[in-house]
């Protein structure tokens, strides 16, 4: 935990932003994989740990605006816990820890919710994205199910939003402590890389090195010489010269904040010419969106600007043609780059993705695209100093997605789809890294993890 004035500050600033009313925070349960108490990984639910820092299952807890109170709801663990699970810290010492001085068990919360609902006082609670906690909520707030999707509280949720989106120093601490341990993990995968090994021999060195430091990952491992695929956790291919690994990668921290950093690398001791020049413009766009950055300028600006680079560098090996605005503007280059460019980090790697993408990544003066490629930005709004943020451009030949355009004949002024045979089977590119916005622009967190075409080869090597 981070010592108790943070949490108390962060109350503190909760309580001014809100004005009035309870607002309501329940933390996560244990997740039973097939029975009751064969349990998923525990994750505390984010912010809960913003708030409350206690990290352990079956917590609820009110701040109580109007009467200025903070209470935290749990029950302690009876002997048969201790005999199966051992003995852990009261949930009264860790809620001292945190600032917290009353601890109540958890059946209380609903006559204290109760109690508030009688007296009229507001409750706010932010979108639950576990089915157990909307049912909880349900219950607590008598509410009918199918309501409790849409009840959740805006100002909340905005206040949330603009507090967690702002890392403090001791925050950014935490996603350097990650990124030391995701570098290892990164120079592990790199390092092993060879012709007849799996996928699963490289993600499972890579996991020796997150489970060696006792943390968790961030996110499942994606780690694959099927690039083109944005989000693949398959791990059963065998690697073969010649072909791409796309390895994106992140450790948390002890205390759940998250890193996020793609490298893509050759199965060969070197990369190919084509996979060279592929490479070369993806690392140009990512260099240059990470130069742009700077407190007022808008993501999306960023984003179309990588863009900008991608297309340029498509046209330069002759698989893009036409004017490069025509090409952005319709769209042309999300064939190749149909993600967007990042998002916010924090305690969760889409850093308060539950609380809703558009307000998280969007302000009154960005509005969200519903083009293919652009609709998946996350982050478009204007930027400013102590956002944490992801750079990720990507080049990705995805030969479904190919065969649809071609037989549409969409954007063919811009696409050659017949000098696009000669990459069918490429794969996908991305290079990704975690950077915080200062006064004076954006920096790149963590250690440097090699990303040049020599520091990639002189590893493989
Ligand atoms: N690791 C998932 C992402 O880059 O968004
Ligand atoms: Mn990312
Ligand atoms: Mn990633």
């Amino acid at each position: 935990m981070f010592k108790s004035d943070t949490y108390i500050q962060r109350r503190k600033d909760l309580v001014k932003h809100l004005g009035s009313g309870i607002a309501l925070f329940l933390g996560n349960d244990e997740s039973p994989m097939n029975y009751k108490d064969n349990t998923y990984h525990f994750r505390q639910d984010s912010s809960f740990l913003y708030f409350f820092g206690v990290d352990r299952p079956g917590l609820g807890a009110i701040i109580d605006v109007d009467s200025d109170q903070t209470i935290i709801f749990g029950d302690e663990h009876t002997i048969d816990d201790i005999v199966w699970m051992g003995s852990v810290p009261s949930i009264a010492d860790q809620a001292s820890h945190v600032g917290v001085k009353t601890v109540l068990p958890l059946e209380k919360l609903v006559g204290t919710l109760g109690q508030a609902l009688s007296k009229k006082q507001s409750i706010h609670y932010l979108p639950p994205y576990r089915q157990d906690n909307a049912i909880k909520l349900h219950k607590l707030l008598d509410k009918k199910l199918p309501d409790i999707a849409n009840d959740w509280s805006p100002s909340l949720v905005k206040a949330v939003i603009s507090l967690r989106a702002h890392k403090t120093d001791e925050e950014i601490q935490q996603i350097e402590k990650a990124l030391r341990i995701t570098k290892d993990m990164h120079l592990a995968a790199i390092g092993l890389a060879k012709d007849g090994l799996t996928e699963a021999h490289l993600t499972g060195a890579a996991h020796g090195v997150s489970t060696t430091a006792n943390v968790a990952l961030a996110y499942p491992m994606i780690l694959t010489v099927n690039g083109q695929t944005l989000h693949n956790h398959f791990h059963g291919n065998t690697l073969k010269k010649g072909q791409l690994v796309l390895a994106d990668l992140g450790a948390e921290s002890p205390l759940h904040y998250a890193s996020d950093i793609t490298r893509t690398f050759p199965v060969a001791k070197t990369f190919t010419n084509q996979q060279k020049e592929v490479y070369e413009i993806v690392l140009k766009s990512q260099l240059l969106a990470i130069d742009m950055l700077k407190p007022g300028v808008r993501y999306r600006d960023v984003h179309l600007s990588a863009c900008r680079i991608i297309t340029e560098g498509l046209k330069s090996l002759g698989l893009m043609k036409g004017d490069t605005d025509e090409a952005i503007k319709n769209g042309a280059h999300a064939m190749f780059f149909p993600h967007g460019l990042g998002h916010m980090i924090g305690l969760d790697v889409h850093d308060m993705e539950d609380l809703g993408e558009k307000l998280v990544g969007y302000d009154s003066k960005t509005e969200r695209s519903d083009q293919f490629g652009l609709k998946s930005l996350r982050l478009a709004r204007e930027l400013e100093a102590g956002h944490v943020l992801t750079v990720e451009p990507g080049i990705y030949f995805i030969p479904e997605l190919i065969d649809r355009w071609q037989a549409e004949n969409r954007c063919a002024e811009f696409i050659d789809f017949e000098k696009l045979k000669a990459y069918r089977n490429f794969g996908g590119i991305r290079i990704e890294d975690d950077c915080v916005m200062t006064q004076n622009g954006g920096r790149v967190l963590g250690e440097p993890i090699p990303k040049s075409i020599a520091e990639i080869e002189a590893l493989r090597n």
